[in-house]
């Protein structure tokens, strides 16, 4: 079995039991209400690839930390990440109809259940993560609490998305590309990197070089991105492609050209496997993820 075929599956085992965490964590409800779950159920199950769930329990596993906890601080960061989508698929922001291969919620639904699917997202994953089913150590638990919502708010994902609002009229150069992206998407995977190290209670040199780690896959993993909208279709990504040079928006491809955010991203991997090296052989998932950053078609 090669490496690719080998992370391939495992991709889809964590998958597999992400998605029935998240299934247990939302179960529908008959009443009135129970439409917006229908829409947090439509939002969070049935796709996406689970590369931030993978995470939490590939830095997990480097601790023996035990795979309920992984799993549940995984299912409530992927609450975050696909709020996020719900939200940035409305047409207040970039107005898509396509995501995942599926219409977006907003279409499935409308622009008021949308709107409070996320919501209800984001709340219900600090929820989870504030339950003594996820750490039995309340210490832990608001760490957990404490770093998503960084990773997350205003300091992070929030402040990537308000600054790539404005981002047609900034003409970011790569500096400005590298800090919008650090904090739009990459704040997210590398709190799921951290997380696993958070969960242990493990020390700080250890979350730091998981947290750079992230940072480094997490750029890359933008930088792919920014290829395939070039390179791509939606009928192999499942979203709309093209759009950002539609949108006037610096990329890296348009900073660097094609091979030139090629390069980078390449680069960026192998500087994420340094910040691993300290690990040993149990990281060796974690390398087998960022290789597949910049080589997935999807
Ligand atoms: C695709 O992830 C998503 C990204 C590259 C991140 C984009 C960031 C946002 C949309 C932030 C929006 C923020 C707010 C506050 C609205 P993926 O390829 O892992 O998607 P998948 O889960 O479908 O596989
Ligand atoms: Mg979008």
């Amino acid at each position: 079995m090669t490496d690719a075929t080998a992370f391939a599956h495992s991709l889809t085992r964590t998958a597999a039991a992400v998605n029935a965490m998240l299934d247990s964590l939302l179960p529908p409800v008959k009443e009135a209400e129970g439409r917006v779950v229908d829409a947090m159920r439509y939002a969070a199950l049935d796709g996406g690839k689970r590369l931030r769930p993978f995470l939490v329990c590939a830095s997990a596993e480097l601790f023996n930390v035990p795979g309920v906890q992984a799993l549940r601080a995984a299912a409530a960061l992927e609450m975050i990440h696909c709020y996020s989508l719900v939200h940035d698929d409305l047409p207040a922001m970039d107005d898509d109809d396509l995501r995942r291969g599926r219409p977006t919620v907003h279409k499935a639904y409308d622009e008021a259940t949308a709107i409070l699917a996320g919501d209800g997202l984001l709340t219900m994953a600090f929820e989870v993560l504030a339950d003594p089913a996820t750490h039995p150590d309340g210490a832990i638990r608001a760490a957990l609490v404490t770093e998503l919502a960084k990773a997350s708010g205003a300091a992070g994902m929030v402040g990537g998305q308000m600054i790539d609002l404005q981002a047609p009229k900034l003409s970011l150069d790569e500096a400005g590309l590298v800090r919008l992206q650090s904090l739009k998407t990459g704040a997210l995977i590398a709190c799921a990197c951290r997380f696993g190290a958070v969960l242990a209670g493990a020390s700080e040199q250890a979350k730091a070089h998981l947290w750079d780690y992230g940072q480094k896959i997490g750029l890359a993993f933008q930088i792919a991105d920014d290829v395939l909208d070039v390179e791509s279709s939606a009928q192999v990504t499942g979203k709309a492609t093209g759009k950002d040079a539609v949108a006037g928006k610096a990329t890296f491809v348009s900073r660097l050209g094609l091979e030139g955010a090629k390069t980078q991203a390449r680069a960026l991997v192998e500087q994420a496997i340094e910040h691993v090296e300290i690990f040993g052989v149990a990281a060796d998932p974690l390398r087998a993820a960022a290789a597949f950053v910049i080589r997935r078609q999807a």
